[in-house]
């Protein structure tokens, strides 16, 4: 944490962003288990009468809620974390992937935008909220989504994201809970975002293959997906590969076995993990997923990598996408929602 006095910011260049982050993006996600607690028995009674009903709300855990509306499926959602990487521009560019993942998730195409911004605007100076927007506005404008706008506080920790608004065929999403036996699973990045962002935050090392994976739109994949035929998906984020695929095989009533040696990694993941830089959100998703998972002989260091909590990782599919590695595959419910192979 800095030592400057309040009455003289930091200058732009010698900005650390991670040392601001008391958790690390996605792994600052308060954990499955506490979450389901609390949104538990939350749901409000269907709405009659009107002519936007919900397609996808809270039931399920999916990556967005959506309504339809004459015809067309408007898909609600919104991201926001701390700081990811010390590059104000690559973290703002990496929050607005993220963010836009969530409809990339469903099936949609993003088409409006907001940010939500806290800035501790006694500590850090403007110059550097105005590079994580312009990181923002970048990605959005790539994904073809207009950002108007948005929301901003006065925090001691900086965060930044987006609410996004999609689009989709209501015949046509993509939902954590069609997952049906017999389908193969696709993963379309590979993991270890989580373990290579702790090692940069802790050593000042810089992993540019790691921001390019998370800046990567899921745009490409989604569209994939979509003219494969795929009806069910999620995107890996902070809960890790095994907690989101815990979240897809119980929301489907199958069970999920995982080909380990076919999943993809990061360059240095696994090195990152043996040196320890395994943040407390990576522990807590496989402790979470552990009563629901057969292990089978799958080392340590592999179960971590597994679990690691992803910031704007990739789209899992129910499904083959082309060009995207088969990493396991999809069997009818058994004593385990996860068997690792
Ligand atoms: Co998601
Ligand atoms: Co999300």
């Amino acid at each position: 944490m800095t030592t400057t006095p309040a009455s003289t910011p930091p200058r732009p260049a010698t900005v650390r962003l991670t040392q601001f982050a008391h958790g690390g993006g996605c792994a600052c996600k308060i954990p499955p288990g506490e979450l389901e607690e609390v949104v538990a028995g939350l749901t409000a009674p269907p709405l009659t009468g009107g002519d936007t009903p919900l397609l996808v709300g809270l039931a399920t855990g999916d990556d967005a809620a959506v309504v339809a509306h004459r015809g067309t499926a408007l898909v609600c959602t919104a991201d926001f974390f701390t700081p990811v990487v010390d590059d104000a521009y690559d973290w703002g560019r990496i929050a607005a992937a993220n963010a836009l993942s969530d409809v990339y998730a469903m099936g949609g195409r993003p088409v409006l935008a907001v940010n939500l911004l806290a800035w501790p605007r006694d500590r850090l100076p403007f110059e550097l909220a105005r590079e994580v927007l312009r990181g923002g506005l970048d990605i959005a404008t790539e994904a073809g989504c207009h950002v108007g706008g948005g929301h901003s506080v006065d925090d001691p920790e900086p965060k930044y994201g987006m609410a996004v608004t999609g689009i989709a065929d209501p015949g046509r999403l993509l939902r954590n809970d069609a997952g049906r036996p017999g389908l193969p699973l696709s993963l379309t990045k590979p993991l270890g975002t989580g373990v290579l962002n702790n090692r940069h935050k802790v050593t000042g090392e810089r992993f540019e293959h790691a921001v390019a994976t998370m800046a990567a739109l899921n745009r490409e994949a989604s569209e994939a997906a979509l003219a494969a035929g795929a009806e069910c998906a999620t995107d890996v984020t902070g809960f890790g590969f095994l907690g989101h695929l815990h979240k897809l095989a119980r929301a489907s009533g199958v069970t999920a076995v995982v080909d380990t040696a076919a999943v993809p990694y990061l360059d240095g993941a696994r090195e990152a993990v043996r040196d320890g830089y395994v943040s407390g959100g990576t522990r807590r998703n496989l402790e979470w997923v552990a009563p629901y998972t057969d292990f089978g002989h799958t080392d340590t260091d592999t179960r971590l990598l597994l679990a690691d909590a992803q910031t704007s990782g990739g789209l899992l599919v129910a499904g083959e996408v082309p060009g995207a590695p088969v990493v396991g595959e999809l069997v009818p419910r058994g004593t385990h929602s996860l068997v690792l192979g």
